[in-house]
């Protein structure tokens, strides 16, 4: 585990930080029987991402936007008169992890509220455990409508399932005028199944066919079997609800085989590595919707744009940078209009929480999901290339 943000201060500090907010330092920050835990009185927030493994890729980005937003925050006094200190645990992408590091934050950290993760299936391995021990946890861009269900305490900041399966199906229909269409979904994920499901019950409803379903594994390298029956079946359109891995060699292997119809998917598809793996060519024809572009004019995006390439040299951000930025600016200002870093008070400001971030507004709706505007965007010339944007 790294710590990536401040220093231990002196305990003096502490106590006069716990002063200034009417409580004791061992409210939050006591470090539990057998060390770990924290005596410097700062604020612990628990991230967990897949800095590594297949999906590197969204918890890279993820990350870097809340080590941005925390920055900025302790830059400019913290919350409470308190800083932040920011700690990450990796879920290497991987099943099975994230609860037991869900349990560690919980016990060992003893954290006032847990980000993450990118992915939905993550998001619902750690969701029972912030649940059953009353600490919030709102993860920037998990999808899935089950997220939130698990319970009060869970939030998220992006938009469901249910909004980007429709929007791709309207998409495929009234732009790319699709009647018959192939789903390619990835079996053992709950964000491809949902999204797959979610796509599938707009499609048919608004007159569509799906003509064949075909399924692949998380890891799978080789999709020719499933291709070639999907082009056997002569559709005009193929749904890929994946991550960006396995969508760059669907694309890739699909083209090789003379496949040259529109192929569509969701936010899974967005990560400068999709690009690398199926190459500029192939991408041709190819759209994915997501929840920001570095191109939206609205000042607090640009803000946040800039702020992101002078804090990484350069880089532009993307959807993942931007919801991670603002799943930490929303619990920061839980923190601040609760008073306090107790749960219950917080999951009340969070439940209630209206700003405008790097996203657009981040309002919830009373199963704590937020609306909020998606993107469609291609590629052009092996680059992604903002298309439209779509309203809640
Ligand atoms: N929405 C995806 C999921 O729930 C994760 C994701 C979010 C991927 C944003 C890319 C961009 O699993």
């Amino acid at each position: 585990m790294k710590n990536l943000t401040s220093p231990r201060r002196v305990f003096l500090a502490a106590l006069a930080a716990a002063a200034l907010v009417g409580c004791k330092p061992s409210e939050n920050s006591a470090p539990a029987a057998g060390g770990g835990g924290d005596t410097s009185g700062d604020i612990i927030v628990g991230e967990f991402a897949s800095l590594t493994g297949t999906e590197a890729a969204f918890g890279q980005s993820s990350h870097k936007g809340t080590q941005l937003a925390f920055e900025q925050v302790n830059a400019a006094g913290g919350a409470l008169g308190r800083k932040f200190k920011h700690l990450v645990e990796d879920t290497q992408s991987k099943a099975g992890e994230s609860a037991t590091i869900a349990r560690k934050f919980v016990s060992r950290d003893k954290v006032v509220a847990v980000l993450g993760e990118v992915a939905s299936g993550r998001s619902l391995e750690a969701a029972p455990v912030c649940q059953q021990f009353g600490v919030p946890m709102i993860s920037p861009s998990s999808t899935n409508p089950k997220v939130t269900e698990i319970g009060d305490f869970i939030f998220r900041v992006c938009f469901i399932d249910p909004f980007q399966g429709k929007l791709i199906s309207e998409f495929a229909t009234k732009t790319l005028k699709a009647k018959k269409v192939a789903i390619l979904s990835d079996v053992s994920s709950a964000y491809s199944v949902g999204l797959a499901q979610y796509f599938r019950e707009s499609f048919v409803a608004s007159g569509g066919q799906i003509v064949i379903e075909q399924k692949y594994s998380n890891k799978d390298k080789d999709f020719k079997a499933q291709l070639t029956a999907i082009k056997a079946a002569g559709v005009d359109g193929i749904l890929v609800p994946g991550y960006y891995n396995e969508v760059g060699l669907i694309v890739k292997q699909a083209r090789e085989l003379g496949v040259m119809v529109p192929m569509f998917g969701g936010d899974g598809w967005e990560a400068q590595e999709l690009i690398q793996i199926a190459g500029g060519e192939a991408l041709q024809n190819t759209y994915y919707s997501t929840h920001f572009s570095p191109a939206n004019k609205a000042p607090e995006a640009q803000s946040f744009v800039d702020a992101f390439k002078a804090r990484f040299n350069g880089e532009t951000p993307d959807a993942m940078a931007a919801l991670g930025y603002d799943s930490a600016r929303a619990l920061v200002e839980a923190i601040k209009k609760a008073g306090t870093t107790e749960g219950k008070k917080l999951k009340e400001e969070l439940a209630a929480i209206d700003f405008v971030g790097a996203t657009g507004r981040t309002k919830l709706d009373a199963k704590r999901d937020a609306a909020k505007p998606a993107v469609i965007i291609t590629t052009e010339g092996g680059k992604f290339k903002f298309l439209q944007s779509i309203e809640p």
